[in-house]
């Protein structure tokens, strides 16, 4: 069992503009091919986790209220966890837990519900910081987009040096660029 981030991210290393616009993205050529191979990667995954903003990001695009069945679609019946110190509306027959626990806490009951499977970090990027400070980030894999933002949600705000990190692949589809990392935990004197 293995916690990965991984997503998207402009060339330099951003999630989404300040907006929370993922239209950058969904506009380069072949960005829909690029996505398809998400499949493979999710039939290897037994939980999640995502920030709000993520979240709220997804209820406004995805449209799970309007559209049933759309959540399962892209997630199945996997367990969800949502951080947030709000009241945010769920998804009906989605296994979403909204969560305010210190992220080992949580990644002890997402692991219980992963089983032999892979937990997924969705982001952003402070959420996914805050699993790598407490050395429970285990990879890192981003697909970067032929974009630069200037601005925007960070991909990973954190110290991390190449004594953490071990580039293990490297491949391309089609305007896309995609890596992946071994992540270490720090190791503290
Ligand atoms: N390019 C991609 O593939 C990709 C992937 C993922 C995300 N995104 C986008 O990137 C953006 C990320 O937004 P973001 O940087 O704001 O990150 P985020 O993690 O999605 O949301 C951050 C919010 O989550 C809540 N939160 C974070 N840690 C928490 C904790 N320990 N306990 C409780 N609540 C916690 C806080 O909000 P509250 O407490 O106020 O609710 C915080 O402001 C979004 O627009 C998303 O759609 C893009």
């Amino acid at each position: 069992m293995a916690t990965i981030y991984y997503t998207a991210t402009s060339l330099d290393g951003f999630l989404a503009t300040a907006e929370h616009s993922l239209d950058w993205l969904f506009e380069v050529p072949g960005a829909a091919e690029a996505e398809s191979g998400i499949g493979d990667f999710m039939a290897g995954i037994g939980a999640l986790a995502m920030g709000s903003s993520t979240y709220e990001w997804l209820l406004a695009v995805e449209k799970p209220h309007e559209k049933p069945g759309a959540w399962q679609e892209s997630f199945g019946d996997r367990p969800t966890w949502v951080f947030t110190h709000r009241n945010l509306p769920s998804v009906p027959d989605a296994d979403i837990r909204f969560t305010q626990a210190p992220v080992d806490q949580v990644h002890a009951k997402m692991a219980a519900g992963a089983g032999d499977r892979d937990i997924w970090l969705m982001g952003g990027g402070d959420l996914v910081g805050q699993f790598a400070d407490a050395g429970l980030l285990d990879r890192v894999m981003v697909t970067i987009a032929p974009v630069t933002l200037g601005a925007g949600a960070p991909l990973l705000p954190r110290d991390i040096r190449s004594d953490q990190l071990t580039l293990t692949s490297v491949s391309q589809a089609g305007q896309f660029a995609e890596l992946a990392y071994d992540v270490k935990p720090k190791v503290t004197t």
